[in-house]
């Protein structure tokens, strides 16, 4: 399969935070912005692919900065990094002053999905080339995070994850 570059998968979702999307304070859910994050790496995920997807795994979510009602949140989502079946979904979120309408850094995340055919099963993917230092940078951490997460479930002895356990060697 021929490779393919984080930019040919990158999805972008924006929206607007509505009243029922909010909690008692009248920011953003967490649960809303997991479920934009879901939809929008999902079609990352298809894009690279061109197969069904499915989420594997929520590997990180960093909720930095309160989402209040009204604002313009853009969702950005690159497959960073494909392995055998599964792929690497690295986002960025994105919030709009609503004056200068400058976008600031909310929030970012990592969800795997893996690429299955009609039953379910797992099918390969095509490789990735990474070409900006960012995306280099996320390809290089992204076998860490696999390893760490497949550990965590349970899916992978702890001896075995070389590149993890070298992060404390
Ligand atoms: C994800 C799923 C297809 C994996 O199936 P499986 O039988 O475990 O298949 P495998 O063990 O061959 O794993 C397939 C790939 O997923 C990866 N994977 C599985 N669990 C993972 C996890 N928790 N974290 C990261 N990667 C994971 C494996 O490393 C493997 O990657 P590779 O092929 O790139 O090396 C299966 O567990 C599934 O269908 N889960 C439900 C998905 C779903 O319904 N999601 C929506 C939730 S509502």
């Amino acid at each position: 399969m021929e490779a393919k570059t984080p930019a040919a998968s990158r999805t972008v979702i924006t929206d607007l935070v509505l009243p029922s999307e909010t909690n008692p304070i009248g920011n953003m859910f967490g649960g809303e912005l997991l479920a934009r994050m879901d939809r929008a790496a999902s079609i990352a995920a298809r894009r690279h692919s061109r197969r069904i997807v499915v989420t594997a795994s929520v590997n990180h979510v960093a909720f930095n900065k309160m989402i209040p009602l009204g604002s313009v949140v853009t969702v950005e989502a690159h497959v960073s990094r494909a392995f055998k079946s599964s792929m690497e979904v690295y986002m960025d979120v994105w919030i709009e002053d609503r004056e200068s309408g400058l976008k600031s850094k909310a929030n970012e995340a990592i969800y795997t999905f893996v690429a299955v055919d009609e039953m379910g099963s797992p099918v390969p993917v095509p490789p990735i080339t990474a070409e900006t230092p960012l995306e280099i940078e996320r390809y290089d951490a992204a076998l860490r995070r696999k390893q760490l997460s497949l550990v965590l479930a349970g899916k992978l002895d702890p001896q075995q994850a070389s590149e993890l356990k070298a992060l404390f060697t």
